[in-house]
């Protein structure tokens, strides 16, 4: 092995561990330097895993397209691996960690053959940062090295911070050794085995097959959420799938606001959105994962853990997400996106016109009315967050920013109104623990189907679901508290053709200002059975072009619909059994009360 740049002796240990385990040609620690970069970025072109873009119209930029059975996260093939399945819960894929590490150890020996072994040091959050953690991954992809440069902070100021201190031990392989003699492919993974697996309790991570997105950029959902769930679990702060905004108003007073969205439902296009009504600003914190620790002044203060944005191509153009499209004109990774024939990326609705030909994600040619996609539905850009045109000053304050409001929403095309505000924190918790959303293509299986993802983190919450819950409770019980407000979103009403009711984007501006009024105190709000809605006067929706008739339907109370949602929640919260808090059903059984006294 190279000499280790550091002295960390468990580090030390692990990384010689790992190389006897894995067996690779040869170790190489990353420094995280731009001249790495290249050197990767060139290592990945010659082997085919990659291809340059134009120089001139997306200066250095490259375009990856991955094996087709590689393309979005498995979740039925990712694991938390407690001591005791009723620690992992329901809701999660649980195998006993012993036996979970012996099937590992067996696919892990040898994976690394005729390949490097990359040591990627990383910090989640700014370097030293009270609130940042540190990982170290290792891993036999220059593709997920390059995408570690731009998603964390890399390099040989992590580990000289880090010092002798703890780490989350991230390790990963596409699970592809390479035999004397055989040729590599573009895209190596493993189509018999994926295994993304979590062990709480000893905070470990060890992920084997796929090379994509969450599933083998551990700082990401391994990291940051599912482990990272846990440490705040013990240690008495949130881990969240929220993204983070700063709103001011006209007047110059600011807002920070955090948001929960499953998969592909609107973070990224909502935290670095264009108002379109006058004189508001949004500015970028965060567009997928908030760490909030509790101040001196008992405010949640939020630190976006990562230093890019890994975000859905598809829909983003000038007109939907203009910031986005700013952001990534350069130093980016685009994945499974169409290529030009001048050397550029495209995708679904990136222009109004379709290029007369493209290469498509699989690299085959590909014309207009051609019957499937272009872009994979997944396809993704991998942009540094510091270029992105409307990025807050104080996006890498490593004191955080003090959250005002938090959001939950889904992608419902019926029942769920608009918006609605929590009455207290107590039932901004069940609002958060009933929330269901349509499946995406973020992760394989069916998409369209709703389910219920509490707090947006179903597929990431690294314990047993009802345990977070009553952690969540527990928060607001904190003394000298000072809570955010919770509201519930819903940009994705449709009406009978199927049309989204509502125009969106930055049109949400408009839902925004009227959360950020009802935190200065200043918006009415109307009292119904689900919570606080805005009166018709007080959402501004002047200049808007919808009919008095669509502002009706997403702002009024379904009552029917919400009682049906009620028996499918009691159901939904059987399955929790005596882990489930009695805040929650005592909050589902007064919903319930309401609901009947309104009938
Ligand atoms: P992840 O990165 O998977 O966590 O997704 P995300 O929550 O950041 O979602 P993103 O902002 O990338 O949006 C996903 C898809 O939803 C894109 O195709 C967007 O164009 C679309 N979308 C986002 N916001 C809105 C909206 O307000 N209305 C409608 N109709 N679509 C939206
Ligand atoms: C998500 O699925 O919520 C993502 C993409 O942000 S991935 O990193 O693949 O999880
Ligand atoms: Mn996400």
């Amino acid at each position: 092995m190279e000499t280790a740049p550091t002295t960390n002796a468990r580090l030390i240990s692990w990384v010689q561990e790992m190389e006897l385990l894995c067996s690779p040609d040869r170790v190489y620690w990353c420094d995280g330097s731009p001249a790495e970069y290249q050197a990767m970025a060139e290592l990945m072109v010659s082997t085919g895993t990659a291809e340059w873009l134009d120089e001139t119209i997306r200066p250095n930029s490259l375009l990856s397209r991955s094996d087709p059975a590689d393309v979005a996260r498995v979740e039925d093939r990712t694991f938390i691996c407690s001591t005791n399945e009723i620690d992992a819960g329901p809701t999660n894929n649980w195998a006993d960690p012993v036996e979970m590490k012996k099937t590992l150890t067996e696919l892990f020996d040898g994976a690394m053959q005729g390949r490097t072994l990359y040591v990627i040091p990383f910090s989640m959050g700014p370097i030293g940062s009270p609130i940042a953690y540190t990982g170290v991954q290792i891993t036999d992809s220059p593709y997920v090295v390059v995408s570690m440069h731009i998603m964390t902070r890399v390099g040989q100021e992590v580990l000289d911070t880090l010092a002798d201190g703890d780490f989350v031990p991230c390790l990963h392989s596409v699970g592809m050794p390479l035999e004397p003699g055989t040729d590599d492919v573009p895209w190596p993974s493993n189509n018999d085995d994926k295994y993304i697996v979590q062990f709480p309790e000893t905070r470990e991570i060890w992920s084997f097959g796929s090379g994509y997105g969450g599933n083998a950029l551990l700082g990401k959902k391994c990291f940051a959420l599912r482990i990272a769930s846990v440490m705040a679990r013990d240690e008495g702060w949130l881990a969240e799938h929220m993204l983070i905004l700063k709103l001011t108003s006209p007047e110059g007073t600011v807002h920070y606001i955090a948001g929960a969205f499953p998969s592909a439902c609107g973070k990224t296009n909502l935290a670095m959105m264009e108002p379109t009504i006058e004189d508001w600003r949004v500015e970028t914190v965060g567009d997928d994962i908030a760490w909030m620790k509790f101040g001196d002044d008992g405010r949640l203060h939020a630190i976006n853990p990562e230093a890019g944005f890994f975000g859905v191509a598809p829909g983003t153009s000038m007109e939907s997400n203009p910031n986005a499209m700013l952001t990534l004109r350069e130093n980016s990774i685009f994945t499974n996106c169409a290529r030009t024939v001048e050397g550029d990326v495209w995708w679904e609705d990136m222009t109004p016109e379709e290029p007369a030909t493209l290469t498509d994600w699989h690299g085959q040619e590909w014309a207009p009315r051609a019957t499937t996609a272009a872009a994979h539905p997944n396809a993704r850009f991998t942009s540094p967050a510091s270029q992105c045109p409307v990025i807050a000053p104080e996006w890498e304050d490593p004191a955080g920013v003090p959250i005002s409001a938090i959001l939950f929403g889904g992608r419902r095309s019926n029942v769920v109104p608009l918006v609605h505000e929590a009455r207290d924190w107590e039932h901004g918790v069940f609002i958060g623990s009933i929330m269901s959303s349509e499946s995406t293509a973020a992760a394989t299986g069916a998409v369209g189907v709703v389910r219920r993802d509490p707090m947006a983190m179903l597929p990431f919450c690294g314990y047993n679901m009802a345990d977070y819950w009553n952690h969540w409770l527990e928060t607001g019980h904190r003394k000298d508290a000072q809570l955010p407000r919770i509201f519930y979103v819903n940009w994705f009403r449709k009406d009978e053709d199927g049309q989204f009711v509502w125009p969106g984007f930055g049109e949400n501006s408009r839902v925004l200002k009227w959360v950020f009024e009802r935190c200065e105190g200043t918006a009415q709000a109307r009292e119904t059975a689900i919570g606080h809605v805005p009166p018709a006067d007080a959402l501004d929706i002047a200049g808007l072009d919808i009919s008095a008739e669509a502002i009706k339907e997403l702002t009024e109370i379904d009552r029917a619909g919400w009682l049906a949602e009620s028996n499918d929640m009691r159901s939904y919260y059987e399955q929790f059994g005596d882990r489930l808090p009695a805040a929650l059903t005592d909050q589902l059984d007064e919903l319930r009360k309401r609901l009947a006294d309104a009938g």
